[in-house]
């Protein structure tokens, strides 16, 4: 399948030249009076973002002309896609420093979600540069695209059993084995906290389990939250909160976009892909505050709120993880307001089971422009999850840092012996920037990919 935003040929396309800021004036010095009088003249300035196209003596487009500032590659010419005309197409000129990010950049800023209403236009097309790896590009420009679809798609048309068939279709396409453990079989095969949390809804909860790679490689389980929707459960949301809980699968389409990477680029890795998929709705036999739930790995918890429902879930689906002693075991999951009230939408929080392995994923991030911050697991909080009845509540009882209290849950579930990390991220783009459009997004995938690459053997930019 061809990637959205891209030409095979560069026959007639026009030039594309990137300037950067800091060289544009000694640059415009070097050009015919035409193309520097009509870009002085147009005010053009170099900055990320802008552009302008230079009309050849017959009215064509001659070229387009793009800024950016120095270190500046992904998002740089991602307007492009949807700023530049359509259905032209545009050639990089050769030798342009960070093609393949220009490339990845393009390939984001050419989504839309059109499944309920046909895109207002199609992308610019850019044709492919030379050099830039372009089965790299498409599979990370595939996987956004396929994570963005999954969080944007409403909660209507993506429940549990979607959820699961997008997984099953992804497996389908890379030749990996998925088993779905469905409704009442949850409570035998060893999922009551996911039950617990799913059975309110008539679209019935599910464990998605998702396994590709040959034997005897480094085992990476993935560990995705699949709330398809979040009214908060009997401690039900306000309207404001509730607004955007379709996005509350966030983590599971973070996931299975890591997947896709991985399984596109053939990582050498075992993976795993755990989603506890669920709504956590309310019904008569809905969860209750002060029910206290026996979890997967004995563990009995008390429901502080029914709205703290993805530790839940994941409770059950971490304690399954690491009982096959992987490697890593990396979850991500849209879990606390708090993580976004500390950093805003667009830092995912980060957690490790130990510092350096937190730093490393933060390194990956910052180097991907997927950046991520690394919060501490405070030891000195635990005691505030004490709960009178059980072993533990699923909230702490100070109003402060629910991030941090929601990551020290989880790890009683992961235990000490597993090398882990845990992301807090938002999944959402609260207003549109060039190649990140409004709505769903996929944070904290390419960070992860990277740092996957790095550990087991290849590189992304490979
Ligand atoms: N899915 C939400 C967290 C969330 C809210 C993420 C808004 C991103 C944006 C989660 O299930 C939740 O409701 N958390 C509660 C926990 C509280 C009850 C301890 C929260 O953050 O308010
Ligand atoms: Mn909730
Ligand atoms: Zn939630």
């Amino acid at each position: 399948m061809a990637l959205p935003g891209f030409s095979e040929t560069g026959d007639d396309a026009i030039p594309l030249v990137v300037i950067d800021k800091a060289g544009l004036s000694v640059w415009l010095d070097d050009q015919p009076a035409r193309v520097a009088t009509w870009l002085r003249r147009t005010g053009f300035d170099g900055e990320t973002g802008s552009w302008r196209a230079i009309p050849a003596v017959d009215g064509d487009i001659a070229m387009v002309i793009a800024g950016r500032n120095e270190g500046d590659a992904l998002w740089s010419l991602a307007g492009l896609p949807m700023g530049l005309p359509e259905g032209l197409v545009f050639a990089l000129e050769a030798g342009v420093s960070g093609a393949e990010d220009i490339c990845l950049g393009w390939a984001c800023g050419s989504y839309a979600f059109d499944r309920y209403r046909p895109a207002k236009r199609q992308p610019a097309s850019l044709a492919w540069p030379d050099g830039v790896d372009r089965a790299q590009v498409t599979a990370m420009g595939e996987a956004m695209a396929l994570g963005r679809d999954l969080v944007n798609t409403p909660a209507e048309n993506m429940g549990p059993l979607e959820l699961a068939a997008a997984a099953q279709q992804l497996a389908e396409h890379n030749s990996a084995e998925v088993k779905v453990c469905v409704g009442e079989s949850l409570l035998t095969e060893g999922y009551p906290a996911v039950h617990a949390v799913g059975r309110a809804s008539s679209r019935i909860p599910r464990l998605i389990d998702l396994k590709w790679g040959g034997k005897g490689a480094p085992r990476v389980t993935l560990v995705g939250k699949g709330v398809c929707f979040d009214t908060g459960g009997l401690n039900l949301k306000n309207a404001a909160g509730m607004e955007r809980m379709k996005k509350d699968m966030g983590g599971a389409a973070c996931v299975l976009a890591v997947a896709s990477m991985v399984m596109q680029r053939e990582l050498p890795i075992q993976l795993r892909v755990l989603i506890p998929a669920v709504d956590n709705a309310v019904d008569g036999n809905a969860l209750r505050p002060m029910d206290i739930v026996t979890t997967r790995k004995g563990l009995k918890i008390e429901i502080g709120d029914t709205d703290a429902e993805g530790r839940v879930v994941l409770a059950d689906a971490l304690a399954a993880a690491v009982e096959e002693e992987p490697d890593l075991v990396i979850d991500m999951a849209t879990l606390t307001g708090a993580a976004r009230v500390a950093m805003g939408p667009d830092l995912p929080a980060c957690f490790g089971s130990d510092d350096a392995l937190a730093n490393e994923l933060c390194d990956a991030g910052a180097a991907k422009d997927d950046p991520l911050w690394p919060f501490p697991l405070v030891g000195a909080y635990r005691g505030h999850m004490a709960s009178d009845l059980a072993d533990t509540n699923t909230i702490a009882d100070l109003p402060f840092a629910d991030h941090i209290q929601a990551a020290l849950f989880l790890q009683q579930f992961v235990g000490e012996t597993t090398p882990w990390l845990h992301i807090d991220t938002f999944c959402w783009n609260p207003s549109a920037r060039p190649g990140r459009p409004k709505g769903g997004e996929i944070q904290g995938a390419r960070a992860v990919f990277e740092l996957l690459c790095r550990r087991y053997g290849k590189t992304s930019d490979d």
